[in-house]
This record gives C-alpha cells, structure tokens and sequence, in this order.
C-alpha cells in the first residue's frame, strides 16, 4: 500500500474541504434542527463529481478511485454528515452496483443521470423485520411474465423522498431461499408506490429517511439487475463497497469533532492557562489523533484493496467496525473537551455525536462486521 497520495487525489480532498466550508457549514445547524435535506447543496455535489464519484466518464462519471472518494467522504462528513450519507449512498450503493452488474440499458437510462447528480438514487433492503437479517425479505416480486409485481414496505430508506430511482431487493421464490431474491430498478411515479412516513431521528437529521410501500407496483423485467436470484449477491456486493463510503463518513466525524476539540482547546482557558496546556486535555487529544489515524488507515487499507481489485469485504467491514467506534468515541471526548459549550449546537460536536451513533447501525451494525471479518477469518 502506498501512503503517497498522488495530485489528484489531494486535489480531490481540497475541493471537497473548501466545497464543505463553503457550501455545507453555512445553514448546517439549522438543516439539522428542521431536518431539512440539503437539496441545493447536493446538486452542487453533483456538479463537482461528487455524486458519481468513481463511475467511468463514458457514463457521466468522475472516473476516480475509491481512494479519492475516501477522501472526499471524510472531508464532507466533517461538516454534513446529513450530505455525505446522500452522496455515500448514491455513490456505493446505487451507481457502483449499476455500473457493477447493470446491463448497458440500465446504464444508459439511469447511470448517466445518477452519476452527475441531476437525480440521486436510493437502496431499499431493510424492512419491518428484515434489517441485519436480510434474506428475510418479506417485499415479494411476483415473476408475471414480462414484468414483476412487488407487494411490501421497505424501512429507513436513506434519500428515501429525494430520489428518483430506487434498487428494491424483493423475494420472488421463497423456496428458493437467497437465491429466490431480486434487485429491480423502480421508478419514482410507478403506480402503486407510495413514499411513506418520514423518520425523526436522532442524528443525520437532514438526511431523508422514510419508509416505502409498494403496492401491485409492475416493474418491467429490463429493470431487473443481473440474473433471475441474483439479488442477494448484488446486495452483499454492493453493502462491502458501501461499507467503505459509511466507514470514511465516520472517519470524517471523528475528525471534525477532533478538530473542533484541538482548536477550542488551544483557546479556552482555565485555572490562567489554555486548556490544551493541562496534560488531562492533552492525553484526550493524543488519543482521539491516534484513533483518528488508525481508522483513516483502515479506511484507505479498503479503498486500496478495491481499486486493486482483490477482496475487500473483511477490509471494508473491519474498517466499517472501527471507524464507526472511534467516531463514537472521539465525539464524546469532543463534547468533554468543550465542557458546557460542547452541550450547546453552536458548537458544532454535540451534533457529530448523535450522527455518530447511525454509523454503526446502517449498512450492517457493528455485530454485523464482525460476523462478516470472522467469516472471512475462518475461511482461511
Ligand atoms: N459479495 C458477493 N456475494 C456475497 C457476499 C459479498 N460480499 N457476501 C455474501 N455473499 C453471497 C455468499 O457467497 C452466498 O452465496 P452462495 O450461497 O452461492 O455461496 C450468499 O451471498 C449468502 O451469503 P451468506 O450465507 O453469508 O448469507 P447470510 O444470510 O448468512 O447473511 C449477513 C450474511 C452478513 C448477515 C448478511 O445478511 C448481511 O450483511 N446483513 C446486513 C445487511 C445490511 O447491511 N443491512 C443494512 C441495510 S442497507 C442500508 O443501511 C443503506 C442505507 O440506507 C444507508
């Protein structure tokens, strides 16, 4: 692994860290306490490349590594971890598995669109009882010829309101177990779907997250992803890459709280002196810095792994399992370092520490991670 990165990867992160100061700092509290969704700002993202990423330019892409999407993903989720969950998904989840094992019409009508931001998409697995467990799909989509019908309600669906298309995974022979399920592109406006209620969250209060219901909706059979029973895998595939995105949102909130921290610390003073000269202040700063690297390692260890084309799933989820403890970790300590002010939003960390916590709930908790390392420990 090379530690270098080369002029356009930190061109890379520079324009998100100027385009995060610029366009996201501005209204972030207030997004957060209306939990409005940052539409205007995500349509800049797109602008800028930062919605198709690493899609190939032949589709509108940015044609860059996953590295560089690392990068970039932290320095957004330092400001707007409400923006970077919409860019994560629509990156990993729905333009890298079209890319991935979309047929070429499927590129062609929806890859070219998601991957400059001019429409974003939307992954819809989790259901009532169907979350960590997601063979248990109880969304079905009835094979009826020339199209499916899919009869469900899917739950916690990021950019649930805002997208326009959406990859639905639903069962279509349950006898058939994993390999009974389907990935299948829907429309916003296809008849019979219905976006439902919006969730009040706890964190990421700006990102949209809304429950799905699908009622006799007819999804033409150009829209399914890959052969008939493929959808699991395409969801398994997809969750790893998607796994890397969330780790580096976490990443990122881990070190916008740190640097919140560092800088207070070195003006806020107490007992005559700047907090960052009590060596209590500086061992919590030394620790956060040391986690904070760590996870960024692990994170840029799966970005590397991916873009060399080897096996990344145990990477991507050790680096999911760690970076979103240390973002726990590191904003509690944040908001500890900022003492009363870090209880109060003008802040800034008291808002990182709840949008911590859903990093290590979505794409697969943390038990989920460790589910996936020790597989692939035992595999060998
Ligand atoms: N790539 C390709 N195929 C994979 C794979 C991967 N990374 N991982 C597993 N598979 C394949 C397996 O090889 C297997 O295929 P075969 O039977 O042909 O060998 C098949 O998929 C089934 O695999 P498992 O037997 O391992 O499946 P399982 O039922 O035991 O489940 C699990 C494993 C890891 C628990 C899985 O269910 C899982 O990851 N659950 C968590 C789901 C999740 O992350 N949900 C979050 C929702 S999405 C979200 O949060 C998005 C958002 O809005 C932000």
């Amino acid at each position: 692994m090379n530690f270098d990165l080369t002029e356009e990867q930190l061109s890379v992160r520079a324009a998100a860290r100027d385009f995060a100061q610029a366009e996201l700092l501005p209204g972030v509290i207030e997004r957060d306490e209306a939990q409005n969704f940052p539409a205007e700002q995500i349509k800049k993202m797109g602008k800028l490349g930062f919605m198709g990423m690493m899609v190939d330019p032949k589709y509108n892409g940015g044609g860059m590594d996953t590295v560089s999407y690392v990068l970039a993903m932290e320095e957004i989720s330092k400001i707007d971890a409400s923006a970077s969950v919409a860019m994560s998904v629509n990156n990993s989840l729905v333009c890298w598995g079209l890319e991935k094992y979309g047929s070429e019409q499927q590129k062609e009508k929806y890859l070219t669109k998601l991957a400059t931001g001019e429409i974003i998409g939307a992954f819809c697995l989790s259901e009532p009882e169907a979350g960590s467990d997601a063979t248990s799909q109880k969304t079905t989509a009835e094979d009826k010829g020339d199209y499916y019908l899919i009869n469900g309600t899917k739950n916690w669906i990021t950019n649930g309101s805002s997208a326009s298309v959406y990859i639905v995974i639903a069962q279509t022979d349950l006898s058939k177990g994993h390999k009974g399920i389907n990935a299948l592109i829907v429309e916003k406006g296809m008849e019979g779907f219905v976006v439902g209620k919006k969730e009040n969250k706890l964190g990421i209060r700006g990102s949209d997250t809304h429950s799905l219901m699908f009622t006799d909706v007819k999804v033409p059979k150009e829209n399914r992803i890959g052969e008939d029973g493929f959808g699991f895998k395409f969801a398994m595939s997809t969750l790893s890459g998607g796994r890397i995105g969330i780790a580096a949102q976490a990443l990122g909130i881990a070190s916008g709280a740190y640097e919140l921290a560092l800088k207070y610390s070195q003006e806020r003073k107490t007992f005559g002196k700047e907090i960052s000269k009590h060596q209590a202040i500086q061992f919590k700063l030394a620790d956060m810095a040391t986690q904070i690297d760590a996870a960024r390692l692990l994170c840029l260890q799966a970005a590397y792994q991916k873009d060399a084309g080897v096996d990344f799933s145990k990477s991507s989820a050790m680096a999911k399992l760690f970076a979103s403890q240390v973002a726990m970790d590191v904003t509690v300590e944040a908001v500890q370092v900022h003492g009363g002010y870090g209880f109060v939003k003008e802040y800034h960390v008291e808002r990182l520490m709840r949008d911590a916590k859903i990093t290590q709930i979505y794409e697969g908790t943390s038990e989920i991670q460790k589910i996936v390392i020790s597989r692939e420990l035992l595999k060998s």
